[in-house]
C-alpha cells in the first residue's frame, strides 16, 4: 500500500494499493453512522468490503444506492440522497462514503457539503479516472440542464481510499478512458515518475497488474495532490494547468456524437495541443512525436473519430467555462530540457487549423 498526502489545511491522505478499502473502519472510528453511496454494479462487486470494515470497527453503515450515468448526477438525485440520509438519521458528526466513480464521487460529495451545513466525506473511488482525478482535490458537482457541473462545492474529503482490486471488475472502455488522465500526467512537468513507469511498463499496466496499477495510481495521485496543494481553490492559475488536453476534450464531449468517454476525449486533446504548441514553435516535432507514441503505447485515440465540423468545435471551445472569453489551451512549452504549461490566449488560424490536422479534422 502507498500513502500521499495531500497537503491541506487539514491535510488527508491517499490510501493506494491492494486492501485499501478495508482501511476504512480506521478511518471513520468513533464515528455512529456512515452512509456508503453507491451505485448497483459498483456496489455489488464493493460494497461488502467496506461495510465488513465499518462495522468491525463499531460504526452502524447502510448502502444508499444512486443511478447510473451522468443523468443521475442532478439536484433531483441529491434531493432524493438527502431525504434518505435523514429518514436512516444520519447526523452532523456522521459521514458519506462515495464508493464509484466519479458520478458517485461528485453527487455524495456535494451531498456531503450540503447536508446538516457539511458533513465528512471519505471517498472511495473505484475507476481508474476517479482515483487518478476525480477523488481528489475536493471538487464536487452536480449537472443542470444548462451544463456539466453547475452547482457545486468545494469540500476536501477526510481521506480517499483507491483500491487496486476495485480496477479489476472496470468494464476495458472505462479503464482504458481513465489511462487518459494519467498520460496527461506523464506529459506534465511533474510527471516524470509517471512518464517512468508507463514507459516501461505499459504492458503491466494494460494487463492490470495490481502492483504496477498501485505505482501508476500512487505516482499520477502525487502530481495532482501536488497542484491542488499549491492552488487548492483554482485561483492562481496552477491548478488550471491540469486543463492541459481539456479544451477540445470538453468540447468534444459537448458536442457529442463522437462517441469519445472522457478520457479517451482528453488523449485527443493532448495530441491537439501539441500539435499547436508545435505550430506556435513552442515544442518540436520530437516531441510532439514522443507524446503520441507514449499516448499509442497506453491503446489511447489520438484522432477524432468521424467528422466533425471545426468552426463549431471552435465556438463550443470558445464558451467553455473555464475560458475567461476567448480561446484558451494550456499549452507545453520547451524550456531548457524540460517542458512547462502555461495558457494561451487566441491562436492564430493558421496555427488551429494545423492543430485541428493533426487530431484528423478538416477545415
Ligand atoms: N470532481 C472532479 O475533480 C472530477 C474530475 C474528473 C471527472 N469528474 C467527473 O467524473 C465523472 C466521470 O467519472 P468516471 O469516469 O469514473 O465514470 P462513472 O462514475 O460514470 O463510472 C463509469 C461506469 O463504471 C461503473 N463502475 C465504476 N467502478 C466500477 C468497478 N470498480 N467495477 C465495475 N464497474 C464500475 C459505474 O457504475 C459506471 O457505470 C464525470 O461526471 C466528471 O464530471 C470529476
Amino acid at each position: 500500500m502507498e500513502r500521499v498526502t495531500v497537503e491541506l489545511a487539514p491535510p488527508y491522505d491517499v490510501l493506494v494499493g491492494d486492501g485499501a478499502l478495508a482501511e476504512a473502519g480506521s478511518l471513520v472510528a468513533g464515528r455512529r453512522k456512515v452512509a456508503i453511496v453507491s451505485q448497483a454494479g459498483v456496489a455489488d462487486f464493493h460494497a461488502p468490503t467496506v461495510t465488513t470494515a465499518l462495522h468491525a470497527a463499531g460504526v452502524d453503515a447502510d448502502v444508499f444506492l444512486i443511478d447510473d450515468g451522468e443523468d443521475a448526477k442532478t439536484l433531483a438525485t441529491v434531493d432524493d440522497l438527502c431525504r434518505r440520509l435523514a429518514d436512516w438519521g444520519l447526523l452532523r458528526g456522521d459521514a458519506v462514503l462515495a464508493l464509484g466513480g466519479g458520478v458517485v464521487g461528485d453527487t455524495a460529495g456535494f451531498v456531503a457539503a450540503v447536508y446538516h451545513r457539511g458533513v465528512a466525506v471519505v471517498q472511495a473511488p473505484t475507476t481508474l479516472l476517479a482515483q487518478v482525478d476525480a477523488a481528489i482535490g475536493g471538487k464536487t458537482a452536480v449537472n443542470l440542464p444548462q451544463g456539466k457541473n453547475l452547482v457545486g462545492a468545494f469540500h476536501q474529503p477526510i481521506g480517499v481510499l483507491a483500491d487496486a482490486r476495485t480496477l479489476a471488475t472496470l468494464p476495458p472502455r472505462e479503464f482504458r478512458a481513465g489511462l487518459g488522465e494519467v498520460a496527461k500526467y506523464a506529459l506534465m512537468p511533474e510527471g516524470a515518475a509517471v512518464a517512468t513507469i508507463v514507459r516501461n511498463e505499459a504492458d503491466g499496466v494494460l494487463a492490470r497488474d495490481a502492483e504496477v496499477l498501485t505505482r501508476l495510481v500512487a505516482a499520477s495521485v502525487a502530481v495532482k495532490a501536488r497542484i491542488v496543494g499549491a492552488d487548492p481553490e483554482e485561483r492562481t492559475g496552477i491548478r488550471a494547468t491540469l486543463n492541459y488536453g481539456h479544451t477540445l476534450a470538453h468540447a468534444l464531449e459537448t458536442v457529442g456524437g463522437y462517441e469519445l468517454l472522457h478520457g479517451e476525449a482528453v488523449a485527443v486533446g493532448l495530441v491537439f495541443a501539441d500539435a499547436l504548441a508545435g505550430a506556435l514553435e513552442r515544442v518540436d516535432t520530437a516531441t510532439m512525436d514522443d507524446h503520441r507514441a507514449l499516448l499509442c503505447s497506453l491503446d489511447l485515440p489520438t484522432e477524432v473519430p468521424g467528422e466533425p465540423d471545426p468552426v463549431q468545435l471552435l465556438e463550443v471551445m470558445q464558451r467553455d467555462k473555464k475560458a475567461s472569453g476567448g480561446l484558451t489551451f494550456v499549452l507545453p512549452q520547451r524550456q531548457g530540457d524540460g517542458i512547462v504549461l502555461d495558457a494561451v490566449h487566441d491562436p492564430d488560424t493558421r496555427a488551429l487549423d494545423a492543430a485541428f490536422a493533426a487530431v484528423g479534422v478538416r477545415s
